[in-house]
């Protein structure tokens, strides 16, 4: 039976200490025990509903948890303070020094610089791969090899990864499949398809409104238990901790999530093949012309679309920051990095974002000056945003 996220979510529910329609917020940093062999259970993890100390967990922050391993259709899951505080812990939770990781080329910048020149410091190696390529893939593979690490949807050239065929090869070589479903939230659900950790940047699509970061790892139990651990769990020992008030303001979001997502994936796709006619070279996994278009066909939730991002190469950097400040002017978005806002948001990823790859490996990978990212955002009237955008491409010389 098709998995339905949004069902899940919509079935949640939590009653606040008053009756009250959202759960109440743990305003606080420690909390009280009845009696020292509780105390001590609880360190030992062995205390079920007792909670110790805001970093370890908080009623907030398991709420939220919950409702998110639900929409992935995980065990369970670890909120963090931000998406890199919920990815860094997780690979470090899986991969100790000697060890080694393969992972997709095409990832967020902060998560390629982490493992290109962090991850090295504690002697953990990454070879990146093209990850549309299953056979190289499987070629670099090591014994040393513990983490498949991919996005569902990369960023910023929105590859498609083949989640059921990567989770075959974790499995056959003992692997952890980790993906980062952050560009497609709902659209798919990678641990139905084989994904042994879901990751999200909270901050983006699932918050929504740009006003907090956050992030997730979704797993089973026993991961999300030892990434909690107080003697070795990364995100206990490390502290990147959500904050209650953060924690619910993000569930109350996230109770929105679906229209959201319909909204953002059919204005994009409007906007894609628009533009796509107009003869700019247009990236969007709904069109298609793009390579990976049957295969997000094949692994999606189909009522919710193919997501809020596209790309538009306009041929240089100048262009692109042209056009950019003249649709900023003209109230069409914002010249911004992130994604997932009410509001378009666009940026040059070679020189954001992605600033931290190198010119060389840009350019093997595809991304060139003049490639914009759009988050395409809520837009009442998209084809009235089209309309206006056309103009500005017009007036500075794209089209
Ligand atoms: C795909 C993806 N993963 C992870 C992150 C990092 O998340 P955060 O900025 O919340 O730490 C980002 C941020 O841009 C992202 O785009």
């Amino acid at each position: 039976m098709a998995f339905k996220p949004a069902d899940k979510i919509q079935d949640l529910q939590y009653f606040g200490e008053y009756g009250g329609v959202n759960p109440s917020i743990s305003d606080s940093s420690t909390y009280t025990f009845l009696s020292a062999k509780t105390m001590f259970d609880t360190f030992e993890g062995n205390a079920e509903g007792c909670y110790l100390y805001s970093r370890h967990s908080t009623p907030s922050n398991l709420y939220l948890g919950q409702a998110l391993a639900a929409m992935e259709g995980t065990e369970t899951a670890n909120v963090a303070a931000t998406g890199m505080g919920a990815i860094t812990p997780a690979i470090l939770q899986l991969c100790k020094a000697g060890e080694h990781i393969v992972s997709s080329r095409t990832i967020y910048g902060g998560t390629y610089a982490f493992l290109k020149n962090f991850a090295p410091r504690l002697n953990i190696e990454t070879s990146f791969v093209d990850i549309t390529k299953l056979d190289e893939v499987e070629a670099a593979i090591t014994k040393n090899t513990k983490i498949l690490y991919c996005e569902t949807v990369s960023n910023p050239l929105l590859e498609i990864a083949d989640i059921e065929a990567l989770s075959k090869i974790a499995k056959k070589h003992n692997l952890q499949l980790m993906v980062d479903n952050t560009f497609s939230p709902l659209s798919i659900s990678p641990a139905k398809l084989g994904a042994d950790v879901v990751l999200h940047s909270l901050t983006k699509f699932i918050n929504g409104s740009s006003d907090t970061m956050g992030g997730v790892a979704c797993g089973s139990q026993e991961f999300i238990d030892s990434l909690r651990n107080v003697n070795d769990g990364a995100n206990m020992l490390l502290g990147p901790a959500m904050d209650s008030l953060r924690a619910s303001s993000i569930l109350k979001n996230l109770r929105t999530l679906h229209i959201r997502i319909k909204q953002h994936s059919t204005n994009a796709l409007f906007l894609a093949e628009k533009f796509e006619k107009d003869g700019l070279r247009t990236v969007y996994p709904g069109l298609k012309s793009h390579s990976g278009h049957e295969l997000f066909k094949k692994m999606m939730n189909k009522e919710y679309g193919f997501g809020g991002m596209l790309t538009v190469d306009v041929g240089s950097l100048d262009k692109a920051n042209e056009l950019m400040e003249l649709m900023q002017e003209r109230n069409l978005g914002y010249l911004a990095v992130s994604l997932g806002f009410y509001k378009t948001l666009f940026s040059a990823p070679g020189s954001s974002t992605s600033s931290e790859i190198s010119e060389e490996e840009q350019k093997e990978m595809g991304l060139s000056d003049g490639l914009i990212r759009f988050s395409i955002g809520l837009d009442n009237d998209i084809e009235r945003t089209y309309t206006m955008m056309r103009e500005c491409m017009v007036e500075v010389g794209v089209l």
